[in-house]
């Protein structure tokens, strides 16, 4: 998406979420340190659109969610949803979002039909406009309506957690971690419940450590760091940013030696197949060719792999991100590793 529609000045109005200067510094108890889990966040999410907020594990996506969804107050900066600023008009700002906490935060006495009509109840919705049990439905936990949630399942009480986040109809759903340790139906459910809503127009923003479902799912990402924002685009520009590459070669015959060029890095894999991996702005595939035949391989099949997601995600936040920001891309690749998150 074009820089004017997701942050310019004029367009205010169009953002579901506006954030500026946002900060938030967990004060140190018993002798522990004061925690600055976000130092200066600015971000425009837009309507409509399914967000990804991507980071490592204590970057400050659930701090920066949990104060859209009031339940940590801010130390500095605004927030504003769906155009109305957080402090000066909470009631609105509130009524405009949903959220699905990350922690499994339930009242063990409430059956799941109780849980939706007292979140309703707080929210102020009148009697004739509820529909827990479309709702429940929606979620797969009509048959569970009047159990207690104590005697829920983990998966159930996520469900469960997803019907609140719904109750008032709100104009933006946010998920934090929807789909951690969840299992393959709750994930699909999720996932169709995700692209329906959104078709329905309501905008939607995630978090999640699996990083081929925000390339799936997401047509925007934010990615932050130490309470940073590292970067902010949209996925296939995100993709397209990244120039590494790999060549998979299928040998005719056994391979005695290794191609040997510089900026192409091979690995003979125990399949008996060779991995060459190179930058495309540095390297051309033709070169890689030429190494291979020149070191006496002959070809059966080659197949090219491009970048994901994920390796976006380890630039940005490894250690070499400082020096991709600062334009100094002209380093050396790095290695084979693969670090799962
Ligand atoms: N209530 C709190 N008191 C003190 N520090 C906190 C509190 N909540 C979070 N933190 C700290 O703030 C930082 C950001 O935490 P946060 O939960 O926002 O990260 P996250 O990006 O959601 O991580 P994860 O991927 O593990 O869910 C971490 O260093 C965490 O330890
Ligand atoms: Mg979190």
């Amino acid at each position: 998406m074009s820089d004017e529609q997701t942050g310019g000045k004029s367009h205010m109005a169009d953002a579901a979420i506006r954030i500026e200067g946002l900060r938030k510094t967990y004060r140190g108890g018993k002798g522990q340190p004061e925690k600055q889990a976000l130092k200066g966040i600015d971000l425009t999410i837009p309507r409509g659109s399914v967000f990804g907020l991507l980071g490592p594990n204590g970057a400050g996506k659930s701090t920066l969610i949990n104060i859209l969804a009031g339940l940590v107050v801010k130390s500095a900066g605004s927030v504003s949803i769906w155009g109305f600023d957080q402090d000066r008009n909470p009631r609105q700002s509130r009524a405009s979002i949903g959220v699905m906490p990350q922690e499994l935060n339930l009242d063990p006495f409430f059956t799941p039909r109780g849980a939706l009509e007292v979140q309703a109840g707080l929210y102020g919705v009148p009697k004739a406009q509820r529909r827990s049990d479309e709702i429940l439905e929606l979620v797969g936990l009509r048959d569970k309506a009047e159990a207690y949630a104590r005697t829920l399942s983990g998966g159930m009480r996520r469900r469960l957690l997803l019907a609140k986040a719904l109750v008032h109809h709100p104009k933006i759903l946010v998920l934090d971690e929807p789909t951690a340790g969840v299992d393959i139906e709750l994930r699909q459910m999720l996932w169709t419940n995700v692209r329906k809503l959104n078709e329905r127009g309501m905008t939607i923003i995630l978090t999640t450590h699996y990083l081929e479902e925000a390339q799936e799912m997401c047509d925007e990402i934010a990615i932050i760091n130490h309470g940073e924002k590292v970067t902010q685009d949209s996925t296939s520009n995100l993709l397209s940013r990244m120039d590494s590459r790999t060549m998979v070669i299928v040998p005719d015959g056994p391979i005695s030696d290794l191609p040997a060029t510089d900026g192409v890095e091979a690995t003979l894999r125990d399949d008996g197949n060779l991995v060459l991996q190179y930058r495309s702005t540095l390297t051309s595939a033709e070169r890689v060719l030429e190494a291979v035949r020149s070191a006496n391989i002959r070809i059966r099949d080659v197949r090219t792999e491009e970048a994901d997601l994920e390796d976006v995600f380890l630039e940005l936040t490894s250690s070499r991100a400082e020096d991709l920001l600062a334009g100094d891309q002209d380093q050396p690749h790095r290695g084979m590793h693969r670090v799962k998150l």
